[in-house]
């Protein structure tokens, strides 16, 4: 299969993004926890060169518990700040507000040292489509924040956030366009739905995540399908899917691409359980 992407929007989106890396302390990028290298496009190491970084490895909730945990040590070892995060639950909000405290603590100390008190720290939200921003952003914000700038006739400027006295967020992401040198990220990309769904032959992408999981989390498929692991190729294991979940045309013929999307949409939603696609190297 043969992973496209878009350049031309992208160019344009990092254009701006540069324009509006200018403006912050602190870059706050989401991954996908379950595919924490695969969502990121290293380009934005150069991009935020000498901003604070946090990474937050979003829907940790779908992904596998121990891997958060490696993955979130990798992240801190290689010097950015990491938290895992499920963007819809407000819960998690407090940790990262202290976060970006620890985060931005160098240039808090610089402001106090010219006698600046209380600047708003400055954030921006990127990362790939569909990582979870615009939830962030809502939850985050929530409701009790104001927008702040682009006033009439005062200056046209950025719409920012006021998140509490401590932060200001611009209040829309950057979106970061996904990067694949090798034909397995972008599979990864597919599994996790952030490829268009439209250009892809979703019987290979199931044959390819039942291999892996068969493989990385044996009994998953077990479980939840009935289906004996061991009995054979995954052709196999997704006509005993098909089967169990009655993807049957008439005439008693195994609906494969049915089967496929039921199972490429359980995986998605989290039916199979907390799986990370990829271990940290
Ligand atoms: P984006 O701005 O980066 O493009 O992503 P967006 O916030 O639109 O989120 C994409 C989808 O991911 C949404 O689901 C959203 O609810 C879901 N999502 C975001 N954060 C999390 C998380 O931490 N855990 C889980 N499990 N899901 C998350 P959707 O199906 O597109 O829409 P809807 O279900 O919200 O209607």
């Amino acid at each position: 299969m043969d992973f496209q992407w878009y350049p031309g929007h992208m160019t344009k989106a990092k254009r701006q993004m540069q324009e509006d890396i200018k403006l912050i302390d602190l870059v706050i990028e989401l991954v996908d926890a379950r595919i924490p290298q695969s969502s990121r496009n290293p380009d934005i190491d150069a991009l935020g060169k000498n901003k604070a970084r946090l990474i937050l490895l979003n829907k940790a909730d779908l992904a596998d518990t121990e891997k958060n945990r490696l993955w979130k040590e990798y992240f801190q070892e290689k010097g950015y700040f990491a938290v895992e995060l499920d963007a819809r639950n407000r819960a998690g909000m407090k940790t990262i507000q202290n976060v970006i405290q620890e985060a931005c603590r160098e240039k808090i100390e610089r402001d106090r040292k010219r006698g600046i008190k209380n600047r708003p720290i400055r954030a921006m939200v990127v990362g790939i489509p569909n990582v979870g921003k615009s939830t962030f952003i809502n939850t985050f914000a929530g409701k009790a924040c104001t927008k702040t700038g682009n006033k009439p006739g005062v200056t046209k400027g950025k719409q920012w956030i006021r998140l509490n006295k401590h932060t200001d967020l611009l209040d829309t992401p950057g979106i970061l366009w996904p990067k694949f040198d090798d034909q397995s990220v972008g599979m990864r990309l597919a599994w996790i739905g952030s490829m268009n769904d439209q250009l892809l032959n979703t019987d290979e992408l199931a044959l390819e995540l039942i291999r892996y999981l068969t493989e990385a989390y044996p009994g998953v498929l077990a479980k939840r399908y009935g289906v004996d692991e061991q009995a054979g190729e995954p052709a196999d294991l997704l006509g005993g899917i098909a089967q169990n979940r009655n993807c049957i045309r008439t005439g008693s013929e195994i609906d494969y691409s049915k089967a496929s999307a039921l199972f490429i949409d359980d995986f998605r939603a989290g039916r199979l359980g907390r799986i990370t696609l990829e271990t940290p190297i």
